[in-house]
């Protein structure tokens, strides 16, 4: 690819070059140079046009070995993120927890315990942002502000908080079978608007699904022999590099909004002058 587009430029310059190398001769036969004896001045254009060759020749080599070197390099195409500007590269070496009936802090059946652990990484009050962010982020001006009696400011979630929201809801969806008491907000809400939760149920596996597809996953998962059990056994305890989850949380919280601030936020009236889309986005 890198290597087409170089050809491309390069092939116009080696024409160039010659061209520039037939001016110069011209301009060696320039009466004024009438006083250089014929066989000397065949001789200077000889040279002058195989100068011209050699150096056309370790110019393209040159672009080709070049092109070659930065092909493999990966474009970094990243959006801007307030958190990653301000947090940086967390990035350190984790090992996936994947053996089975090892249980996990998020491991149900569903206890208080279990679903506080769930709480910590799915709840963060709504964050607030300035146009500058919000415009920087690739978002609309006219997304909605906090009233300006409550402070002002772009209102913005984090999309991993998002989410962790949506595997969450999954994970609810199916221990809501066994132990409706411990989710009395989802009965009322699946009582309430069964098509409405049925659709968040979709959402939420779609939004999934182009999460891991978005960035796929480039490990690998490898099987091992145990004593005991026939055939090969899976090892998803997978080495990782990963982004300091905790790290995003307590920036977040450093940007969130007081409890307070976003009350009812669903229930939010446009102001005079928003801007309204005619259909959802
Ligand atoms: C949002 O942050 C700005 C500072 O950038 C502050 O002036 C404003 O009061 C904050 N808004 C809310 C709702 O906390």
């Amino acid at each position: 690819m890198g290597l087409g587009k170089y050809m491309r430029v390069s092939k116009p310059e080696t024409g160039r070059d010659s061209e520039d190398g037939s001016d110069l001769e011209g301009l060696l036969h320039d009466p004024q140079d009438a006083a250089v004896s014929q066989p000397t001045k065949a001789k200077l254009s000889s040279v002058f046009h195989w100068t011209v060759h050699v150096i056309t020749i370790i110019l393209i080599f040159g672009l080709y070995v070049r092109s070659g070197r930065q092909a493999p390099r990966p474009t970094p195409l990243s959006i801007y993120s307030p958190l990653v500007e301000a947090v940086g590269d967390t990035s350190r070496m984790e090992t996936f927890k994947g053996t089975f009936w090892e249980s996990s802090p998020y491991h149900g059946p569903p206890t208080d315990e279990v679903m506080a652990a769930w709480k910590h990484i799915t709840h963060i009050p709504l964050l607030n942002f300035t146009a500058e962010e919000i415009s920087r982020m690739g978002h609309s001006l006219d997304s909605v502000q906090y009233p300006l009696e409550r402070g002002g400011g772009y209102v913005a979630q984090f999309e991993a908080i998002h989410q962790l929201h949506c595997l969450h809801s999954l994970w609810q969806d199916h221990h809501y079978q066994k132990h409706p008491e411990m989710f009395p907000d989802l009965t009322e809400s699946i009582n309430a608007f069964p098509d409405v939760m049925e659709e968040h149920y979709e959402h939420c596996v779609n939004m999934l699904r182009q999460r891991l597809m978005c960035t796929p996953d480039p490990n690998f998962v490898t099987w091992r022999w145990v004593e005991g059990i026939t055939g090969p056994y899976a090892d998803f305890n997978t080495p990782h590099v990963c982004q300091d989850y905790e790290a995003l949380l307590e920036w977040g919280h450093g940007r969130a909004v007081d409890a307070e601030v976003a009350r009812d936020f669903y229930s939010w009236v446009p102001p005079a002058d928003a801007v309204r889309l005619s259909h959802a986005p």
